[in-house]
């Protein structure tokens, strides 16, 4: 479902969250050790009234923190809220000395991850932003994205093309694939993509892309990758297109999903896809495509707006645009971002 009012489950506006995403934070790290804490205590170690700890939980609650509640105990996050670290992520990255100087911010709020990158293009070529949570988290076709605090991956890549590469459409696709892979290799069973950004298991959502440029025609383009991902159930919510949401969790439950360790993978695994497609666009991404390509296949919709059309995916062109078939033989290539495309119940 999208958040597109401001308003959270609960009814809080997302807003207050970031009116004081400092204190917001300061709250939740108090909490992450998973114990009771009383509020009295809270309030004294935050240095604010007791009214105003018991406002934040309640921002809290909205923001999907699966808070406890007790009388006698106080409160407590169930298993520890378990945090992204900036030095764990860093110490982990393993990046070849042309991505050495690449700057990784990692904040506790942010309205959106892709939107701080688009509003400050890097002096760096890479500039990669992680939140917990986001209060105006931007999906595709303008819809909405919201994750859980803490439960899920919204991490945002931006780099600095001084020729844009061949295909440039293709990127999502592209970033789907490193992220796949990034996947596999941290033990989780390799999603699929369904064409043009979207990861799934079977038919569920567990994550999706939004890429956005910024730059001048023939000038060096900023362009802004965003990846979010479901890592716990808690950031599973109905979604605007009817897809199901998934969770890492819920597809691997015995799979350790440290959030510290995926990031380093999911950041690597991108970069070296975006080193091959900077210089040779979708063609060398084809074949391998092919291996997760969600659609093939498949009896889909197709919505467009003058309506909707029903046909078959054929997999992708070299560049990434997908072939959509109306009848035996009769195909069209679909580019991303003009259209959206729906299994067929
Ligand atoms: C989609 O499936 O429509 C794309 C979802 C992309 C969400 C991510 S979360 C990190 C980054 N920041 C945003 O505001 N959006 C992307």
């Amino acid at each position: 479902m999208g958040w597109s009012t401001g308003f959270t489950p609960t009814g809080i506006r997302a807003d207050r969250v970031l009116r004081d995403p400092d204190g917001i934070a300061a709250l939740v790290t108090q909490l992450g050790d998973g114990k009771w804490h009383a509020g009295p205590e809270l309030a004294h170690r935050l240095g604010v009234s007791r009214s105003a700890v018991w406002k934040k939980m309640r921002t809290l609650e909205a923001m999907g923190l699966g808070l406890k509640r007790d009388r006698m105990c106080g409160y407590r996050l169930p298993a520890g809220a378990r945090l992204l670290s900036r030095e764990r992520i860093q110490a982990g990255l393993r990046l070849p000395a042309k991505w050495r100087e690449t700057d990784i911010e990692v904040l506790p709020i942010v309205d959106s991850t892709n939107d701080r990158l688009l509003r400050n293009p890097s002096g760096t070529a890479l500039r990669v932003c992680l939140a917990e949570y986001q209060t105006k988290g931007r999906g595709r076709r303008g819809r909405s994205w919201w994750g859980a605090y803490g439960a899920s991956l919204l991490l945002s890549w931006g780099v600095r093309f001084t020729v844009a590469p061949p295909d440039l459409q293709a990127l999502g696709l592209v970033s789907a694939l490193a992220a796949t892979r990034a996947l596999a290799r941290a033990g989780f069973p390799p999603p699929g993509i369904k064409w043009p950004n979207d990861l799934v298991y079977g038919h569920a959502k567990l994550g999706g892309i939004l890429v956005e440029l910024s730059g001048e025609a023939g000038g060096p383009l900023w362009c802004v990758a965003g990846l979010g991902l479901n890592v716990d159930a808690a950031s599973c919510r109905p979604l605007a297109t009817g897809m199901a949401p998934i969770s890492l969790e819920s597809v691997a439950p015995d799979v350790p999903r440290d959030r510290n360790v995926l990031a380093p993978i999911l950041i690597e695994e991108w970069l070296q896809a975006v080193d091959i497609f900077q210089l040779h666009g979708f063609r060398p991404f084809q074949e391998h495509f092919r291996d997760f390509d969600a659609l093939w296949n498949q009896p889909v919709v197709l919505f467009e707006q003058t309506g909707t059309r029903n046909g078959w995916a054929r997999g992708v062109r070299s560049d990434g645009a997908l072939w959509f078939e109306t009848a035996p033989g009769i195909r069209e290539a679909l580019v991303a971002g003009e259209v959206s495309i729906r299994f067929k119940a």
